[in-house]
């Protein structure tokens, strides 16, 4: 029999649940332990829920996995080889700290960390780690945003003119969420999915421009970027918008409008899932897209990484430490309402 990579979850929230429920389908992995400290969720008698339909249907309910109320123990336990943590932002430092000091593979629920001071450290310390880790950017892996990024790259209808990111959102439910300093609101912890992407496919920008207002979480819930890559009037034009700040009952969507110079790339998701791509002269097509969500395989992508002995790519792992340093930019520009040079 294969030897299967024992998986330590901390964080039995939304995004915990969802990773349980990908590691029950994966056949080399084994969660042996979990983690949260609140007794319900950890005895399975409550159970958080996803935006999007799909979402968050692992449970503990079955389970044979070690059980702690304090994620910090679960990083003690000697024969966890992956630490999956799930708990808030303003947890991750210190748990990603923990976990690659006790030799464990780590991965990182986004975004990597709660201010770019703090992602700066895990790049380093991963630099100096033999461990593998990963930064759970999902969008990197959903099969419309792949189909994205390669269209982008490769130039099959011609350079990309403009992109424009859309994800919007009732607000979201729980205590984490309601707490701006914990969660980052709206503006890191929902907007730094397309913020990321942006850069993951053009680079850091060289400035931005944005503007926002405060929502539930007490910080900026709702935000408009401008991301500037050269002089205006060259291409690309990139541009995000980020809001939880919708009223009750209107869900979740996030969308993209990509136009290249050969053609216009349409993606919505809210009940349904579609890409649309236009094309002068062509009928209009609707693309195929593999079936499933980014989180799956962004997650089964790890694991291969790790069950082959492969080392992290760390310059994705910077890069998404960059994406923080763009919306701590973000942040600046809305407060002043100028254009703020990005650093990092
Ligand atoms: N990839 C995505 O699309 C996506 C979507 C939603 C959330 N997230 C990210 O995932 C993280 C968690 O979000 P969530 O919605 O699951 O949050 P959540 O608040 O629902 O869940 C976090 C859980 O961690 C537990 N916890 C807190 N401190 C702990 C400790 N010391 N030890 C053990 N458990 C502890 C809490 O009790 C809670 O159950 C956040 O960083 C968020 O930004 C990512």
């Amino acid at each position: 029999m294969t030897k299967k990579l024992k998986v330590g979850v901390i964080g039995l929230g939304s995004m915990g649940s969802t990773h349980l429920d990908i590691y029950s389908q994966i056949s080399d992995v084994e969660v042996i332990a979990v983690a949260d400290s609140i007794q319900s969720r950890l005895d399975g008698s409550s159970k958080a829920e996803g935006n999007i339909s799909g979402q968050a249907r692992g449970s503990v309910g079955g389970l044979k996995a070690r059980k702690y109320i304090d994620g910090m123990e679960l990083i003690n336990d000697p024969e966890i080889e992956l630490v999956d943590i799930c708990v808030g932002t303003n947890l991750h430092f210190v748990f990603v700290e923990a976990a690659l000091a006790k030799g464990k593979h780590v991965l990182v629920e986004k975004p990597l960390a709660r201010t770019y001071d703090e992602a700066k450290k895990i790049v380093q310390l991963a630099t100096n780690s033999s461990s593998n880790i990963m930064s759970a950017m999902c969008l990197r892996y959903w099969p419309a945003w792949v189909w994205l990024k390669d269209a982008i790259e490769s130039e099959v209808y011609g350079k990309c003119l403009s992109l424009n990111c859309r994800r919007q959102t009732s607000p979201p439910d729980g205590a984490f969420y309601s707490n701006h300093e914990k969660c980052g609101g709206a503006l890191l912890d929902l907007h730094v999915h397309d913020t990321d992407f942006i850069n993951y496919c053009f680079g850091m920008p060289r400035a931005v421009f944005s503007q926002g207002y405060k929502g539930p979480s007490g910080g900026i819930d709702h935000v408009v970027t401008n991301y500037i890559y050269e002089q205006s009037m060259d291409v690309p034009l990139v541009s995000a918008e980020g809001s939880w700040t919708m009223q009750d009952g209107y869900g979740f969507n996030m969308s993209y409008t990509a136009n290249f110079e050969n053609g216009t790339a349409c993606y919505l998701l809210d009940s349904e899932e579609t890409l649309k791509l236009f094309r002068s002269g062509h009928q209009s097509e609707v693309i195929e897209l593999k079936k499933g969500m980014g989180y799956e395989f962004e997650i089964r992508s790890f694991v291969d990484e790790i069950l082959s002995g492969k080392e992290s790519n760390l310059v994705l792992l910077n890069q998404a430490a960059e994406s923080i340093a763009i919306i701590e930019a973000e942040q600046v520009s809305i407060k002043s309402c100028l254009v703020v040079t990005v650093k990092a």
